[in-house]
């Protein structure tokens, strides 16, 4: 079996090979090889801004919930939120976080989140994330997953780790720190 003692160095050399091929291609991101040298990991860190006020609104209410229903179940959001680099809303802004969201649950406050981030910064100017999952918002460290993208992120699969900021968050101006890993191409 000459051909299994010679792939079994050759396997191992990769993967160290690939462990320390780590680049930065933003502030906000490193990417890294995994295992073999056509798939990547990708770490993307930021954070949204949800601005509920009158005049310049990045989510927008757009159905009601019958009054006797519990945990506001139905209501229904459109969201358009800035995504930065850092927690600040004057920060590189890297992306906007587009999408739809409920509130989908009799028993809690859990949202079902329809997102797709729309990236604006490096490489990854015009690829997309979407993002579907349930978002407990009642507590930390919520995951939901990646279900795709485009562009550099076609084929991507992965998770997102969502965090409120809420010592800096107002009832006006939320902030949501995300962390999202996607295996892609
Ligand atoms: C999110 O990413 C940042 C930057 O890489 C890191 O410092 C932080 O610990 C991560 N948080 C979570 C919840 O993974």
């Amino acid at each position: 079996m000459p051909t299994l003692t010679m792939s079994a160095p050759l396997i191992i050399s990769l993967i160290l090979i690939s462990t320390y091929l780590t680049t930065t291609n933003a502030a906000f991101s490193e990417q890294s090889l995994i295992m073999l040298p056509t798939e990547k990991l990708t770490h993307l860190h930021f954070y949204y801004h949800d601005i509920r006020n009158n005049k310049n609104p990045t989510v927008v209410q757009i159905i009601n919930t019958p009054k006797d229903v519990p945990n506001g179940f139905g209501t229904t959001f459109v969201m358009d939120d800035a995504m930065t680099e850092g927690p600040k809303l004057s920060s590189k802004e890297v992306g906007r976080a587009q999408g739809l969201f409920a509130l989908a649950s009799l028993q809690d406050l859990g949202m079902a989140m329809l997102t797709n981030f729309a990236f604006t910064e490096g490489i990854y100017e015009g690829s997309t994330l979407s993002m579907l999952g349930r978002n407990p918002i009642s507590e930390q460290n919520r995951e939901m997953p990646i279900v795709g993208g485009t562009g550099v992120f076609r084929f991507a699969r992965g998770y997102a780790i969502a965090n409120s900021v809420t010592s800096i968050s107002t009832q006006e101006h939320f902030i949501v720190e995300y962390n999202i890993t996607v295996y892609h191409p």
